[in-house]
């Protein structure tokens, strides 16, 4: 099975984040994170950031929107041109619509839910979005521990699009490193959005062909 590594650049140096984005070519996608100083209490990038950013990156960009009122700005992402945009179903009033918007956009839509939020009253929107995330921490920051109490959320989602024959991507994010991956992996993750465990140490190459390995002795 294909697993896909999405680097966070939260974790990179955000005065060189040229260098940071190619430094991971070997990722199937850069995450970015951003974040409003409202539906979490950070402030990190908006649409400017992510324009350029989308110009210099090798790999496509994962936009992880943690921002309130989704449905007025989720859009505007993907016509900056993000692979995907991921927006939390808390911060939607009408989720349904803000997928379409997406797609109709060009880019892949994701819904993000977070530890406290339960699944089940969402799954109707998992029919036609291209990407679960489930949070495996409080979304807000990084460096943060993962949460295994998560797990069976995971696996009755994958349970879920098993029985409805559906393929959407599954993401986890949040304390993904060789030693979590494997657990999600088990509980029918796919995507595996990593931020410390690639740039906080080493170099993000070879902490990605870790996590990949790591992917390998999990199927085992
Ligand atoms: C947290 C962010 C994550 C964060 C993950 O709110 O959504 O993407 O960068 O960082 P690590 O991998 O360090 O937990
Ligand atoms: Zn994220």
């Amino acid at each position: 099975m294909h697993i896909r590594i999405h680097p966070s650049i939260l974790a990179a140096d955000f005065a060189n984040l040229e260098a940071a984005v190619g430094d991971v070519e070997a990722a199937d996608a850069v995450h970015v994170d951003v974040m409003d100083n409202h539906f979490v209490p950070t402030l990190t990038f908006g649409p400017q950031m992510v324009q350029r950013l989308s110009e210099v990156s090798p790999v496509p960009l994962d936009v992880h929107l943690m921002i309130a009122n989704a449905d007025d700005h989720a859009a505007h992402y993907a016509e900056l041109g993000a692979e995907s945009v991921t927006f939390h179903v808390e911060a939607a009033t009408d989720p349904q619509a803000v997928i379409d918007s997406i797609q109709s956009h060009g880019a892949r839509a994701g819904i993000a839910i977070k530890p406290g939020t339960p699944l089940e009253p969402y799954l109707p929107l998992v029919h036609s979005a291209d990407l679960v995330l489930i949070m495996t921490v409080e979304p807000g920051a990084g460096g943060q521990s993962f949460m295994p109490e998560m797990m069976p959320k995971l696996l009755a989602l994958h349970r879920y699009l098993g029985e409805q024959g559906l393929s959407p991507l599954v993401q986890v994010d949040g304390g993904i490193t060789v030693e979590t991956l494997p657990i999600a992996l088990t509980h029918g993750a796919d995507t595996f959005v990593a931020g410390s465990s690639v740039y906080g140490h080493g170099i993000p190459g070879d902490n990605i062909r870790a996590l990949r390995e790591a992917a390998t002795k999990g199927e085992a």
